[in-house]
């Protein structure tokens, strides 16, 4: 890949369908804003009705002729889920991207509707039942996409495995929220190994946007002073983190690929194919995780049985 790859090279999207998870901000917005900028249709899947219609507003002051549909989904609810696919599937015939973006970082420990830590519930466990409830809408042509954000909070994550929820240990944020990006990757690269035993051309990519200042660290920010200000210095502005994910959704790119910032340690830059970490690649746990989210989340991927 040429490095200083940008949204200016995204080619034309006319006709492709778009959904986008937590598209009311961050880098869901941007990532929503540039594909539209670009003629797919975007369907904004966003838990709170007035922010996302306010995305809607803030997209066609730019880009007046965008292609825009609010859709409401609660990842924090399986049922929620269920309906919003059930919407999809009554409104369209195809898929083309599944952008698996929202994503929380929670101060204390919540649980979802059905129980679920809230890191693992709604960044991974959501996100699995939504691809899986609208797999046949993915696999039709065969030449569509599901993009995972993933982040780099994997490196040094594990999976409690016998204790997804906290339920017995002490809680900490950065260890579930880590523990949730370590099972988008674990998802991201057993889907893959599944639809390539099969022969499927579906592609899942994975994608992390270094360090990108967006809401998702407000509880880290309000932490102290200090780490607001490092925050700040750190991070980079939400048009570029969401560079990775828009490059994981429309670039050259192979199923299983792993796409991030091309700077050091990761934390900023411009679209590179960069590494997982060893327990990501890890076979075994991709396999048991897979399992244990069907199992709680009661979607099968019926298609690879
Ligand atoms: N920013 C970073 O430095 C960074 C680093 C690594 C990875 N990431 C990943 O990037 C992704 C996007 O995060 P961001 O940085 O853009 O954060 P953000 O600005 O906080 O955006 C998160 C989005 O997820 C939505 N969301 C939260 N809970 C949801 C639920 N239950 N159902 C549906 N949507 C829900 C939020 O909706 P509301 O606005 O209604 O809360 C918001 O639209 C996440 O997966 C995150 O883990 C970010």
């Amino acid at each position: 890949m040429e490095t200083k790859w940008d949204a200016d090279r995204i080619e034309n999207q006319k006709g492709k369908v778009v959904i986008v998870t937590g598209a009311n901000c961050g880098i869901g917005y941007e990532t929503a804003l540039e594909m539209s900028r670009n003629g797919a249709e975007v369907i904004l899947a966003c838990r709170d009705v007035d922010r996302g219609m306010g995305a809607i507003q803030n997209i066609i002051e730019e880009i007046p002729k965008a292609n825009l549909v609010m859709a409401s989904l609660d990842l924090s609810d399986l049922n929620r889920i269920e309906k919003f696919s059930d919407q999809i599937h009554e409104n369209y015939r195809k898929i083309d991207l599944l952008i698996n973006n929202a994503g929380v970082m929670m101060d204390s420990l919540t649980m979802t509707k059905q129980g679920f830590e809230f890191h693992f519930g709604i960044n991974h466990l959501g996100h699995f039942a939504l691809t899986g409830h609208i797999l046949d809408l993915l696999l039709v042509e065969g030449d569509s996409r599901v993009v995972n954000v993933a982040s780099i909070a994997e490196k040094k994550a594990k999976i409690f495995w016998d204790d997804l929820n906290c339920e017995r240990r002490k809680y900490s944020m950065w260890k579930n929220y880590s523990q949730s990006k370590l099972a988008n990757l674990l998802f991201t690269f057993e889907f893959k190994r599944r639809f390539d035993s099969i022969g499927h051309s579906l592609k899942i990519v994975a994608a992390h946007p270094g360090l990108t200042a967006t809401n998702l660290s407000r509880n880290v920010r309000k932490e102290n002073q200090i780490s607001d200000l490092l925050w700040r210095k750190m991070t980079q502005h939400q048009s570029i983190g969401a560079l990775p994910t828009l490059y994981a959704a429309v670039g050259d790119v192979e199923s299983g690929d792993y796409i991030g910032p091309d700077g050091i340690m990761e934390f900023r830059g411009y679209p590179t194919k960069v590494n997982s970490s060893r327990s990501a690649r890890n076979v075994v746990s991709s396999r048991k995780l897979w399992e244990i989210s069907e199992d709680l989340t009661g979607v099968e991927f019926n298609i690879l049985a």
